[in-house]
């Protein structure tokens, strides 16, 4: 029989992803480099579709129709190279071979470049939705050629979410696009749970409301235009009684949260890149900092949290908690808009012509960060590209609403800081929109420190040129 694509890397992700093919009606070659997960798999699940056993990948790649298709589902890295090496002797002229794990969108470029000179396709595929998006319907993010697309679009697209009848799968970018919107996807996740994080965290801590009660608020506010994916399960999550103490699960989990992996990519790209991302850095350092439990540990006891969660009183009632929802949604936009001019910058860097409005609609379904507002903001990068907005705080479609969070986001901030309740990314979210919106920034100073010691010159702001301060002689201006 000949297969319409391989999957080799049977763990979870190419599992689900090899069984939600065969349940789409494809014929899925199946190879793990131990067989003893191939076996796993078609005995738990092999009634679930077409399979093809293979041991080997010379058996694998002899199995597949032409083109042939070959999907690399295994650990990040050097092994998604081993894997290259060994097939790269198999495979003829015009073949594709696909990593749909998580790679950096860097070695993407480099494995497509490899491969392109030895006339193969390769695309570096973002994939979000964990597990279960993996099995039912996952948001797919394909970079490589647009002619690989021809070929492999079809079905990806099939496997795909599905958003009221549109796949959550669109060619995105040459090369390593498609990883690089997935990276700049997993950013904003970040920033989105570190805002919610620090609502959570205000309402706690100023207005006194046990996790339980803001399951409530929470909920209430998935039916608001905050609706979306994390807003639903942190109502779960705060809502979960521990079954070993009956307290809040949340009050029993370790407060310590990573940032090894795609989060602290973002942040490294937009650097390069030149694109502040302030709430999605700050979400990243916001989980370095939880990190350091030593350090917290020993600066708890030397100047104490200084928060007295006792103190609710009419100042944090219903009102701040209306005010927290309007800061979240505020802070929610800034890090969307900051994601997507990061993927206008780095478009510009690496040459590729990536369609905001495409690109939000991949994530309406299927991947974390899925949320109602993801509508709005196709609707803002809809249009002639001359006519869209610079950044997305400027689409009409948010403009009112920013105006009106406004005031309760500065309350907020306010009350964070006067209060001693860290909120980090409320806090440098609303310095961005302030700063975006400045008719002047203390910039200027800089470039004159700059200057002084330096002689690193400035420009005028009434006159065309370079200048510079003679600061050590007469003091007097000199064009550079
Ligand atoms: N887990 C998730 O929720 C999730 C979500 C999105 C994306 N991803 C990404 O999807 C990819 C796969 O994730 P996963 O969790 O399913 O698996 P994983 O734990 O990252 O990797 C395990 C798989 O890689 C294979 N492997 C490791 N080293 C190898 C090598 N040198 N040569 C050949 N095969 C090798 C293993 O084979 P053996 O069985 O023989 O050891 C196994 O099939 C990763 O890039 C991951 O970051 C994961």
């Amino acid at each position: 029989m000949s297969a319409d694509i391989g999957v080799t890397g049977l763990a979870v992700m190419g599992a689900n992803l090899a069984r939600n093919l065969a349940r789409n009606g494809y014929t899925v070659s199946l190879h793990n480099r131990s067989v003893e997960r191939t076996d796993a798999l078609l005995e738990a699940h092999g009634s679930e579709g077409e399979f093809v056993r293979t041991e080997s990948l010379v058996q694998l790649v002899e199995s597949l129709e032409r083109p042939r298709r070959v999907l690399i589902m295994v650990k990040a890295g050097a092994p998604v190279d081993a894997v290259i090496d060994d097939l790269l002797p198999l495979l003829d002229e015009g073949d594709i071979v696909i990593d749909a794990g998580n790679s950096f969108f860097e070695e993407t470029r480099r494995r497509e470049e490899r491969l392109r000179e030895k006339g193969l396709h390769f695309v570096g595929v973002g994939v979000s939705g964990g597990e279960e998006g993996a099995l039912n319907g996952p948001s797919i993010m394909p970079g490589g050629s647009e002619e690989s697309y021809r070929t492999l679009g079809p079905m990806l697209e099939k496997i795909a979410a599905d958003y009221h009848g549109e796949p959550c799968c669109t060619w995105v970018g040459t090369d390593g696009a498609g990883h690089y919107v997935k990276m700049v996807h997993n950013g904003i996740e970040y920033a989105d749970m570190q805002v919610i994080g620090e609502a959570h965290d205000l309402m706690r801590s100023l207005a006194g409301l046990e996790p339980a009660a803001q399951g409530e608020v929470f909920r209430e506010w998935n039916t608001t235009d905050l609706a979306s994916y994390l807003i639903e399960i942190t109502a779960e999550v705060l809502e979960h009684e521990d079954e070993r103490t009956g307290r809040p699960l949340v009050d029993v989990i370790v407060d310590s949260a990573g940032q090894k992996g795609t989060g602290r990519w973002t942040a490294i790209s937009a650097l390069e890149v030149g694109s502040p991302v302030t709430a999605i850095a700050e979400s990243v350092f916001a989980r370095s900092i939880s990190s350091q439990r030593e350090l917290r540990a020993e600066t708890n006891r030397v100047f104490s949290d200084g928060v007295d969660s006792t103190a609710a009183d009419e100042e944090f009632g219903p009102e701040f908690v209306e005010d927290v929802r309007k800061a979240l949604y505020a802070s929610k936009l800034v890090a969307y808009a900051q994601g997507m001019d990061m993927l206008v910058a780095a478009g510009e860097e690496f040459g590729w012509d990536l369609d905001l409005k495409e690109i939000a609609s991949l994530w309406r379904a299927g991947c974390i960060i899925r949320a109602d507002l993801l509508d709005t903001i196709m609707k803002a990068f809809d249009g002639e590209s001359s006519r869209l907005p610079k950044n997305l705080l400027l689409a009409e479609e948010f403009t009112e609403a920013l105006n009106e969070c406004l005031p309760a986001w500065r309350r907020v901030v306010a009350a964070a800081a006067e209060h001693g309740v860290p909120a980090p990314v409320f806090s440098s979210s609303l310095a961005y929109y302030d700063s975006l919106r400045r008719d002047r920034l203390p910039a200027a100073l800089t470039q004159g420190l700059r200057d002084y010691f330096g002689a690193h010159t400035y420009q005028r702001t009434d006159v065309e040129g370079t200048f510079h301060t003679l600061w050590s002689g007469d003091r007097g201006e000199v064009e550079a």
